[in-house]
């Protein structure tokens, strides 16, 4: 991929061989481009929330320009909504430094409607996007303000909105260097997304933006440019009311808003951040542990959080790497423990690698070993964007509010519509986090504990200076509290509670063949190493069961098997109000928080922001499906 950088003080895109418009006078552009062609500073003033899309981020400049106008101008109860999009995000330092120019050639009329954006600009750094594709909330440290990122091409991600904006600030590099972004199927997608009477300014005049704008239900004029360009567009959306039309997917979920009294069973990693979303939208929440809180594979010390290459589109690859874009702005945005790191993946597979490196658009999420300086010997493939977390405290910290009730050593055992738990209920939705154990009350869900054992090995004066974590057959994370982490071992149907010392024997030879020099720097186990066992939920295929659960009769009564796409059967089929987050396998700190946001998504009636085919391929009634027509072919 080719990277944007410095031609003196101008940053060039060589992909589109175009500049970034943040040169002298940017602000004023932006000023006279995105807020008051719109309008914007009078639809501010009036309060309520206003919606507004940023099609491309790049510098972050009409983002930081909207938001310090709305700051400076919207009377207290007003709310902004950003929908920014981009392709390629710039490092946060390139995009800083870009503004930082930008701002010190800035007129001081311009500056005075723009007071505090550079340290607007600043709080966003801790979640700024990455080159990974996928959908994040960006800390805005600011209540009235939402930021939502949409890393990936625009042509796949803004048809994933599924409220019409109020405005567009279009602004995607020329119509000759990025034709795409000026064509008529993008820009019918945003008419798509506006609501009527909401505009779409663009400092281009060009005429085949013109047509194809009017062709997306704009009523579009010629206005004065900024500077030297002598006209912009202003487009006014007319005609028939934003229609956001949903994507057909094969499996249903439940239409409209579904919430009522809530239970949630499990206060794992999953319980935890569903209750916490929860929470947040306004609901109050019952957890039910049959234990305390982090008491099963959740209760680690430490965990790895990385994203995954998806090769030839492998569902289980784009569902982890957009759970990580998502869990990564999640955990910052709530202050939650996350230390960056990067990772030195091992194995025997440099084809893969190779492959890895050449086909993937993942920028600087990806480091080629022999280019780096401290990669250490044997490592294959780097990634910078990573991080270990504690997931007990993740954990204690999202229970931590006022609309969650615990009920700690409270298992559930029964499961009877209505909903009742045991003798507990009746509630109107019922959410399963509890793991492997989902399948005691919904047989239908096919989950299997997978054994897994951790060894905590002293640090020693040789090992602290380890900062990466090393990742391959086993993984062994950085020095933390004089301890490290040696995971995993991986057996499945394997109820054995006590440490085995042949376990921790075989993550410590796995090492030693792996990365000599990590164990070699490394007191080797003994009979007293300490270590934890927990198990994994896990699911054929790997994918998590995310959504609605599905009455398998009436699956089974309804589905037309002669259509082999979708949809498959009808939404009737589902047993109203109850769900699943479970099966996260051996990436559930990554996958759970952003199966959390899917599944509240779903409850608050919005389409969760992931390609059809991967919500397709987390859908509990995957299983159900395949088992009813392996049922009919005999
Ligand atoms: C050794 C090991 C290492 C791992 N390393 C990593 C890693 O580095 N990175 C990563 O992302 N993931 C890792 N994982 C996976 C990750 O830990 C799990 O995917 C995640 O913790 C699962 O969270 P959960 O909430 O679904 O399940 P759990 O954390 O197991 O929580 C389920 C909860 O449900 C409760 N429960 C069960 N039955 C009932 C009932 N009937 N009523 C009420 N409550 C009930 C349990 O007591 C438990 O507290 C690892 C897993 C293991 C085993
Ligand atoms: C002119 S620059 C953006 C300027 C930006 N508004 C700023 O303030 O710096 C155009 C941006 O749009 C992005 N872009 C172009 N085509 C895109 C597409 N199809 N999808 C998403 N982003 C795109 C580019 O990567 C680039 O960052």
């Amino acid at each position: 991929m080719s990277t944007p950088h410095w031609t003196g003080t101008r940053l060039h895109h060589p992909g589109f061989d175009d500049h970034y418009g943040i040169d002298d006078g940017g602000f004023s552009e932006a000023l006279h481009v995105f807020i008051d062609a719109a309008q914007l500073v009078e639809r501010f003033a009036q309060g309520g929330t206003v919606r507004v899309g940023d099609l491309g981020l790049g510098s972050g400049r009409n983002l930081l320009t909207v938001w310090s106008v709305f700051a400076a101008v919207a009377p207290p109860d007003a709310r902004l909504e950003l929908h920014t999009f981009e392709r390629d995000p710039l490092p946060f330092k390139d995009a800083r430094a870009a503004l930082q120019r930008c701002w010190e050639t800035c007129a001081p009329e311009d500056r005075s409607r723009l007071v505090g954006l550079l340290e607007r600009m600043d709080r966003l750094a801790s979640t700024w996007p990455t080159p990974l594709p996928g959908v994040s909330e960006l800390h805005t440290g600011d209540p009235r303000v939402r930021i939502v990122a949409w890393t990936g091409d625009a042509g796949e991600t803004v048809p994933w909105l599924d409220e019409p904006l109020h405005h567009w600030c279009l602004d995607g590099f020329s119509p000759s260097a990025n034709p795409a972004m000026w064509a008529e199927p993008l820009l019918q997608a945003i008419g798509a997304r506006t609501a009527l009477g909401g505009t779409a300014t663009t400092y281009t005049a060009a005429g085949r933006v013109r047509r194809a704008l009017i062709a997306a239900g704009f009523a579009v004029q010629k206005v004065p440019g900024h500077g030297r360009k002598r006209d912009m567009l202003a487009g006014i959306r007319g005609g028939e009311d934003a229609v956001v039309a949903g994507t057909t997917l094969r499996h249903p979920w439940p239409e409209g808003r579904a919430l009522g009294s809530i239970a949630v069973v499990g206060a794992g990693i999953a319980g935890c951040s569903v209750a916490r979303e929860l929470a947040e939208a306004g609901c109050v929440v019952d957890v039910f542990e049959a234990d305390v809180p982090a008491s099963g594979a959740s209760g680690n010390p430490w965990a790895l959080l990385q994203p995954l290459p998806n090769l030839g589109g492998s569902p289980v690859g784009d569902w982890t790497t957009r759970a990580f874009v998502w869990t990564r702005a999640w955990a910052r945005r709530r202050g939650l423990p996350w230390e960056a790191l990067t990772v030195a993946r091992y194995g025997d597979k440099r084809d893969h690698a190779n492959r890895l490196r050449a086909e993937l658009p993942w920028g600087a999420a990806l480091e080629d070993p022999s280019t780096i300086e401290d990669a250490p010997p044997g490592a294959i493939l780097g990634l910078t964007t990573a991080a270990m977390v504690p997931p007990q405290v993740w954990c204690s910290l999202l229970l931590a509010h006022d609309r969650i009730r615990v009920h700690t050593h409270t298992p559930v055992t029964a499961l009877t519509p209505g909903w009742m738990l045991g003798s507990h209920g009746p509630f109107d939705t019922v959410i399963l986090a509890n793991s492997f154990a989902a399948r005691a009350l919904v047989p239908a869900l096919d989950l299997h504990p997978v054994r897994g054992q951790l060894a905590v090995l002293p640090a020693t004066a040789a090992s602290a200076g380890q900062a990466r974590a090393l990742c391959g057959p086993v993984y062994l994370l950085p020095e933390r509290g004089g301890r490290h982490l040696l995971g995993a071992t991986y057996h499945r149907d394997d109820p054995e509670p006590a440490l085995r010392n042949e376990d921790t024997r075989w993550l410590w030879q796995a090492l030693e063949a792996a990365v000599p020099e990590a164990a070699g720097a490394l007191a080797a186990p003994d009979a007293h190493t300490e270590g934890r066992v927990s198990w994994r939920g896990v699911t054929p295929g790997r994918l998590p069961f995310v959504g609605p659960i599905d009455d398998p009769i009436a699956v089974s009564a309804t589905l037309d098997a002669r259509k082999r796409t979708r949809p498959q059967f009808p939404a009737s089929a589902l047993q109203p109000g109850l769900w699943v987050s479970a099966g996260h396998g051996s990436r559930g700190l990554v996958g759970a928080p952003f199966a959390a946001k899917v599944l509240v998504d779903a409850l608050l009636g919005r389409r969760p922001p992931l390609p059809a085919d991967t919500l397709d391929a987390v859908h509990p009634s995957r299983v159900t499906v395949a088992r009813v027509r392996r049922e009919r072919d005999g």
